[in-house]
């Protein structure tokens, strides 16, 4: 045996008995080569079986890795579908606003626009195109009064993390709202900024006109209170000569009168006084609404100004069958009022709850003081008034509808009168009242 013979094949020869020294025997020689032969088909088998496990674990990696990938790409394929999707509602979103609404980056280059701030601006689609910043702007300020400006402000603005909102009115007269502000991320980094364009021209318009409306109602109002003054005025001159010169007829009157000259005397004076009462609601009226009322005001005694509106009103009461009563403590308080403009007051509230009380009815007129001052009741058992109607009772010439064929004279300025008088001296007036049981009136006057 050689040196360099492979120790594998050293440990066979071994086997076989063939000593190095030796050559060996013809029977050692096929005894080594059928060793050999078969350690030649082990390795085969061993390496067939390497063979296939390796083919076997490379194949399952080539399907791991296909699965892996399949996997990544459905995963990819939705989440990009989430991603389209947000961005299509966000675009449906800008388009569906009123607003016209531009978003600029930092670098001046427009990351979002809806049609409708091409449309407010009339910039050409293909300039908003361009995306760029500074051309739209460009384009844009031919609309402003003063394009130059337009173009700087716009400069500042972008410069700036102000946050704007103004008018502005363009050369065409359209008004434009504008909203401006910077754009800025969760981690507070300014990124750009965006820009809100309204035409608010019609709302604009709508209260210009209100205001022209207002403005003209308010110099017609003036011009009829005017006209109702200086009318009144002239109306109550003559009047106030009917009646009396007819008054001094019937006192004088003696011989020359017959019974029935008698009768129509007095129906002069009767519709005289109705109608010089009606003129002088009028008359005060317009002057209340000109502003040219002006009040005395001064302590009053609140039981002696009721005492004597009860007793004034007493005999019209009693021929109407109903009974009206004051309930008044001594110590109640005096008012701050005007005393002319007071009993005004009372005798309109008591003489209408007397009017809308039929027979066999009460009226009670009492005071008492409360958190708002003196509180003055006029109480009925009357007719009562609708719910509906309460809020009509203090508009002027306002009658609310009573059963028909009953219907007692009067214009309906009795109660707005009322209201007007007491709204100068600092008080308020409230009604309740049950339509077919009665009605109150209370108001409340300061405490002097
Ligand atoms: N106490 C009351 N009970 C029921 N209805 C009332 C009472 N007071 C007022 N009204 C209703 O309110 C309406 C307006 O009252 P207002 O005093 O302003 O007018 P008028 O009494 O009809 O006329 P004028 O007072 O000018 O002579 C009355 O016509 C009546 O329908
Ligand atoms: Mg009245």
């Amino acid at each position: 045996m050689t040196e360099g013979t492979h120790p594998l094949l050293g440990r066979l020869l071994r086997k076989l008995g063939a000593s190095q020294a030796e050559v060996p025997s013809l029977e050692a020689w096929q005894g080594l080569l059928k060793l050999v032969g078969r350690t030649y088909q082990e390795a085969d088998q061993d390496r067939y079986t390497l063979e296939r496990s390796i083919e076997i674990s490379s194949r399952e990696m080539q399907g791991l890795y296909e699965a892996l990938k399949r996997q990544s790409e459905t995963e990819l394929a939705a989440e990009r579908q989430r991603v389209m999707q947000s961005l299509a509602i966000l675009r449906a979103t800008l388009e569906a606003t009123v607003d016209g609404i531009l978003v600029v980056d930092e670098k001046r280059r427009v990351v979002a626009a809806n049609k409708r701030i091409g449309e407010l601006l009339r910039i050409p689609e293909e300039v908003m195109e361009t995306r760029d910043h500074h051309t739209i702007v460009e384009h844009a300020s031919v609309r402003y009064p003063d394009p130059k400006a337009m173009i700087a402000e716009s400069e500042r603005l972008h410069a700036s993390r102000e946050i704007l909102h103004d008018e502005t009115t363009l050369k065409d007269g359209r008004t434009i709202d504008r909203y401006s502000a910077p754009v800025a991320l969760l981690d507070g980094n300014i990124v750009g900024r965006v820009t809100f364009l309204r035409d608010i021209s019609a709302e604009r318009n709508a209260h210009a006109q209100l205001e022209h409306a207002r403005i003209a109602a308010e110099a017609a109002s003036q011009a009829k209170s005017n006209f109702l003054a200086t009318m009144s005025h002239e109306l109550r001159t003559p009047l106030n000569a009917v009646i009396g010169l007819s008054d001094l007829l019937l006192l004088q009157g003696g011989d020359p009168l017959s019974g029935k000259q008698r009768e129509y005397l007095e129906g002069i004076v009767t519709s005289g006084r109705h109608l010089l009462s009606m003129v002088n609601d009028v008359l005060d009226l317009a002057k209340i609404e000109a502003g040219k009322q002006q009040l005395e005001i001064e302590p009053v005694g609140t039981q002696d100004a009721i005492e004597e509106a009860v007793h004034a009103l007493r005999p019209i009461a009693a021929s109407r069958g109903v009974a009206l009563e004051a309930q008044v403590a001594p110590e109640t308080p005096q008012v701050k009022a005007d005393p002319i403009r007071l009993r005004q007051i009372l005798y309109n509230l008591i003489s209408n709850a007397v009017k809308f009380t039929n027979a066999a009815g009460f009226v009670r007129v009492s005071a008492a003081v409360d958190g708002r001052g003196v509180a003055i009741r006029v109480s009925d058992t009357g007719i009562g008034i609708a719910p509906d109607d309460v809020k009509r009772l203090f508009r002027a010439f306002e009658q609310v509808n009573l059963p028909s064929g009953d219907r007692p004279g009067g214009t309906g300025l009795g109660l707005a009168l009322t209201k007007q008088l007491v709204d100068m001296h600092g008080g308020s007036i409230d009604v309740t009242s049950q339509l077919g049981h009665g009605t109150t009136f209370t108001v409340h006057l300061p405490v002097a």
